[in-house]
């Protein structure tokens, strides 16, 4: 299957800093990869590049056999990046509904399949912005990005800041999205072991650049490799193998 992403050699920055530097990525239909990395490594910055908001060095970006190098920001939104930005953006003053055909095109991800997607959204439609949980945020910050209908969704640190509970239910339906959905999705995420679970492959960011890629499956049993790029180290099973340090 020819690939759906392709990205080489991409350098990109602020102003004179190049903060990724030479990543090479390749992502498939219906595949899921996850990107890694400590605090301040470069992942943000990563998704940034591809929806074009950073400055580029170098290196291309290609979407379904399509050089999008040059695009503009709303051109490549409109080629099929689903940008979920990690501080959600949702707009706080229109209703849950709104936040949605705000910004829907035309496809199958309309508002009845986003409901039974998401069945929170649906109870709270008439709600505004603002008085959702941190929960429904993100699951409205994600059904945004799904009413766009992308080839690609990117999915910024999706779990940070939510309770345990609700991370577990967010989980789920990433999985249900990307495995029986078939949706093609990056997801940035901190917390690799939730991560790997619903992934195919992960790359690990340090400094910018790419010191380890791996199918998830492998990575989850590889304590070494977590251990030293992630600083955690537990077994496949999930109990936790010392000495690690929690993330
Ligand atoms: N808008 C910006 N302007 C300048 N430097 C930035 C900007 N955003 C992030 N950086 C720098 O880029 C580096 C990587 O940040 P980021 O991509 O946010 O990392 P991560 O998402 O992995 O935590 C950090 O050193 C950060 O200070
Ligand atoms: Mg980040």
């Amino acid at each position: 299957m020819p690939d759906l992403l392709a990205v080489e050699n991409l350098s990109a920055g602020y102003g004179e800093a190049i903060v990724i530097s030479e990543v090479s990525l390749r992502l498939r239909n219906g595949e899921a990869l996850a990107v890694l990395g400590r605090n301040g490594t470069g992942k943000t910055t990563l998704l940034n590049s591809l929806i074009g908001v950073t400055r580029r060095f170098g290196g291309t970006i290609a979407l379904d056999g399509r050089d999008l190098t040059q695009a503009r920001p709303e051109q490549r939104a409109a080629a099929g990046f689903g940008w979920v930005p990690q501080e959600r953006n949702i707009f706080r003053s229109l209703t849950v509904e709104e936040n949605l055909t705000a910004v829907a095109r035309p496809g199958p991800w309309d508002l009845s399949r986003i409901y039974r997607l998401f069945p929170r959204l649906e109870e709270r439609r008439r709600n505004l912005g603002s008085q959702l949980s941190g929960g429904e945020q993100q699951m409205l910050a994600i059904a945004r990005a799904l009413v766009l209908n992308p080839r690609v969704l990117l999915l910024d640190e999706p779990t940070e800041g939510l309770a345990p509970i609700i991370v577990e239910e967010l989980l789920r339906t990433l999985k249900r999205l990307v495995r029986e959905e078939g949706l093609a999705a990056i997801v940035v995420e901190q917390h690799a072991h939730k991560v790997l679970a619903i992934t195919d492959n992960a790359v690990i960011l340090e400094r910018g650049r790419i010191v380890h890629a791996a199918p998830s499956v492998e990575l989850r049993s590889d304590s070494v490799a977590l251990e030293r790029h992630l600083g955690v180290a537990r077994t496949a099973g999930g109990r936790r193998a010392a000495p690690s340090v929690s993330l």
